[in-house]
């Protein structure tokens, strides 16, 4: 029947949530564009190429090697000051409601710039400043904060991280990950980071089995013993660790992000190849869809339902079944929880 297809207006439609997407990441091309036409306007010498054509619309294939410079050394200088960052996020926020998102987790790690007396506090102060004040404009999309910890940190770093994510917990953070190019790093050094975290009360969610070099048994043992909430990407999983991982269904929610998979050729093949028709049909665990960038990638996540409608065969029902699976590993309460719930047995009522 026409009216049960599933097409872009039905998956944007769904309530949604979205637990793995990256600020700086999420950023559309078109709202750096425009910090790139102010900066430029206010400063005749400002010599950065136009956002249009460092990352063109088009193209949303990268890999390992090109993928994590544009942030170092692109992104991050272009929303170096405090005002593009409050832009930035404010756009996000409502791209993310626009598209259908009800319940949002934003990750960031906090940066500073020294020149425009940016510090880290400061940073993640003045992002929160932005969900504040877009939570009082609407009530659709509540958002929550996690704080992000990058491989490459030393010890003394990521322990900064995380006391500002205790720091800036009755703010909205709501928890710790780690995150960063998954070439880089030893994550064993960040024991008492997470230990510290998870003693706070905040939750933690780690960057998991990206690529190869960052699959050894002896990683993905070690972040499984930081005990986290929720895991990202989940790509080269040994057997008996996948099996750990579903026998810890439970207490561990899985955030896949099949765009980003693909076109990061993170998984060998393409969309139909990708791990979540194995989670969403051999296992019960609470699986989210995530965009992770999708300023880069450029696809929301209600193109991700779509995407899973398409490639895996899920009619409407199942995709209101896969955003109840997602609640389920929510880090901001009971309350919102029900919230969601409520918002989906809604959405059903009225459409299915
Ligand atoms: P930010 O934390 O808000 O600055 O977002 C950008 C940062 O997120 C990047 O510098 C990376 O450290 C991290 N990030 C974005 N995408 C990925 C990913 O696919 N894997 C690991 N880290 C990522
Ligand atoms: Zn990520």
């Amino acid at each position: 029947m026409a009216n049960h297809v599933v097409d872009a207006s039905f998956t944007k439609r769904l309530p949604k949530v979205e637990l793995h997407a990256h600020l700086t990441g999420s950023i559309s091309v078109l709202t750096l564009h425009e910090i790139w036409k102010t900066r430029k306007a206010a400063d005749a010498a400002f010599s950065m190429q136009d956002p249009l054509v460092a990352l063109p619309l088009d193209k949303v294939s990268y890999d390992i090697v090109s993928f994590f410079p544009l942030f170092d050394s692109y992104i991050y200088d272009l929303c170096s000051s405090l005002s593009a960052i409050r832009f930035a996020t404010e756009q996000v926020l409502r791209d993310f409601q626009a598209d259908g998102v009800r319940y949002l987790e934003l990750r960031t790690t906090p940066r500073e710039n020294t020149l425009q007396g940016v510090t880290k506090e400061l940073y993640v102060s003045t992002v929160l400043d932005v969900i504040d004040s877009f939570s009082h404009q609407q009530t659709e999309m509540s958002t929550y904060l996690i704080i992000s910890v990058d491989r490459r940190n030393i010890l003394e770093q990521a322990m900064q991280a995380v006391d500002l994510a205790i720091q800036f917990q009755n703010r909205g953070v709501v928890g710790v990950d780690l995150c960063g190019n998954p070439a880089k790093g030893d994550v064993s050094i960040f024991r008492e980071v997470f230990d510290k975290a998870k003693a706070a009360g905040l939750k933690i969610t780690l960057h998991f089995a990206e690529i190869p070099e960052s699959s050894t048994r002896e990683e993905l043992r070690t972040l499984l013993s930081y005990e986290p909430d929720r895991l990202g990407h989940v790509v080269n999983v040994p057997d008996d660790i996948r099996d750990e991982i579903v026998s810890r269904q439970k207490d561990i929610g899985l955030e896949l992000c099949m765009s980003c998979n693909v076109h990061a050729k993170m998984i060998p093949g393409s969309f139909g190849d990708h791990h979540f028709g194995y989670y969403w049909k051999d296992t019960q665990c609470s699986i989210s869809l995530c965009t992770d960038d999708v300023g880069i990638f450029q696809s929301s996540v209600s193109n991700e339902y779509l995407l899973a409608a398409k490639h895996f065969g899920l009619g409407r029902d199942d995709l209101a079944k896969l955003s109840r699976r997602a609640v389920d590993s929510i880090f901001g309460g009971e309350a919102e929880k029900d919230r969601m719930r409520k918002l989906l047995s809604a959405f059903e009522k009225k459409e299915l």
